[in-house]
């Protein structure tokens, strides 16, 4: 077992940090308070490579691992959630379902735009009535001969407003279940497509998250993704994955705001000492700090079982959970040890704390993650009976 990251990783996490700390702090703030898109931002992380960081480099991607990816994030995530969000979706939704399931038309034609960030996509899974509960599609997708119409809502769509490509998830043939949904690549200039309002949210406030209406959208059948009725199960594969870009930002979320609070708890003085000198900060500050380290195992752990080709099912969902746990409780805590301060907009930590809140709820709540997480346990997929008297490690 091998703990070190390699020259090649580190150097992207300070690249990554370089830019989260130089070119996105300056104005977060400001995005946060008006929800304005940070279309230069996600400019320069198209420059930069950071929207297609795993994609081949045959198809305009980074070619890097997921652990690149990983740790990109995890600095990305500690500054500006809305940015992080964007690349989460289009690099490990988008790009990465695209370059699996894709077949060569597809790539060369949406993959290579995607990959460069010259264009951005979205997933349309959600629905008002199908949120944990994927299954029941109400999205329609007829197939009418030479292409496919397509009708319904999408509903809490990162990137909705502001993508070129969707893949949208639609039932082809409701009297299979699931096994009737297919997925097909849209594009939003296409006529039917209606973008909703932009939505007023919690948290992520600048990240462009819109309801979809898809209104007699003709699609070429050359856009279904995969074989017929493969669409729940792309679904299912790409947010396995998926899941380890939030876990990330959730694990960026938490280390962003302890080292706001560790920094300030090192200067603010009461009682004529740091705070951090105080043993009810400090063991704050403990309890930050090993639940972090916690979850980032579990997190480069995922990445590390992606790139090694191996099942991250169960793995994806215990990173997110936790990673995403801990967001929420270390950024109550980073605003409680920041006192007045904390509560006020013009400090960092009070934004984060709103964007933890999203962590626990995209890309499959907490409750789906330990549905999928007992299923595995039930299957027998993540402990193995060695003998009556034991299990053997998690695997
Ligand atoms: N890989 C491959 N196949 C899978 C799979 C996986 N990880 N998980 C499930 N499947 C397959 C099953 O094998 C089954 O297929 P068969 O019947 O052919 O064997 C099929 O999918 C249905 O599976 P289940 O019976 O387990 O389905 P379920 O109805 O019980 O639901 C669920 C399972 C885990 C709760 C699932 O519905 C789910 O993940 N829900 C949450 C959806 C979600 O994450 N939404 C996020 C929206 S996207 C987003 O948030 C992006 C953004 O903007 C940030």
């Amino acid at each position: 077992m091998n703990f070190h990251l390699t020259e090649e990783q580190l150097a992207v996490k300070e690249a990554a940090r370089e830019f989260a700390q130089k070119e996105l702090k300056p104005g977060v703030i400001e995005r946060d308070s008006s929800m304005e898109y940070p279309a230069e931002q996600v400019r320069r992380m198209a420059e930069l490579g950071f929207l297609g960081m795993m994609t081949s480099p045959e198809y305009g991607g980074g070619g890097m691992d997921t652990i690149s990816y990983t740790l990109a994030m995890e600095e990305i995530s500690k500054v500006d959630n809305s940015c992080s969000v964007i690349m989460s979706v289009n690099n490990s939704l988008v790009c990465w379902g695209l370059e699996q399931y894709g077949n060569e038309a597809q790539k060369s034609k949406y993959l290579t735009k995607l990959a460069a960030g010259e264009w951005i996509g979205a997933f349309c899974l959600s629905e008002p009535e199908a949120g944990s509960d994927a299954t029941s599609q109400q999205t329609t997708a007829e197939d009418m001969g030479d292409h496919y119409l397509l009708n319904g809502t999408k509903n809490w769509i990162t990137n909705g407003g502001t993508s070129k490509v969707h893949l949208v998830i639609a039932q082809t043939n409701p009297e299979l279940g699931h096994r009737g949904i297919d997925v097909f690549i849209v594009e939003t200039d296409w006529p039917g497509v209606v973008i909703g309002k932009k939505e007023d949210k919690l948290g992520i406030r600048s990240s462009d998250t819109h309801s979809i209406m898809y209104n007699d959208v003709k699609v070429p059948k050359e856009n279904r993704i995969g074989d017929p009725g493969f669409g729940f199960k792309f679904a299912m594969k790409t947010l396995a994955g998926g899941r380890i870009g939030i876990a990330s930002q959730a694990l960026g979320i938490a280390a962003g705001a302890y080292e706001l609070a560790a920094a300030y708890a090192n200067e603010r003085q009461a009682f004529g000492k740091t705070i951090a000198n105080h043993q009810a900060i400090a063991f704050k500050l403990a309890n930050m700090a090993l639940d972090i380290e916690a979850a980032r195992l579990l997190v480069y752990r995922s990445a590390w079982l992606k790139d090694q080709q191996l099942d991250y099912n169960a793995a994806s969902a215990m990173a997110k959970l936790y990673a995403s746990e801990v967001a929420m409780k270390h950024t109550v805590e980073a605003v409680q040890i920041h006192g007045g301060y904390g509560f006020v907009k013009e400090y960092h930590v009070e934004r984060l704390m709103r964007d933890a809140k999203i962590t626990q709820i995209y890309e499959g709540t907490s409750e789906v993650q330990r549905i999928v997480i007992s299923r595995e346990v039930i299957n027998g997929n993540l402990y193995v009976p060695m003998s009556p008297d034991g299990m053997e490690a998690l695997r």
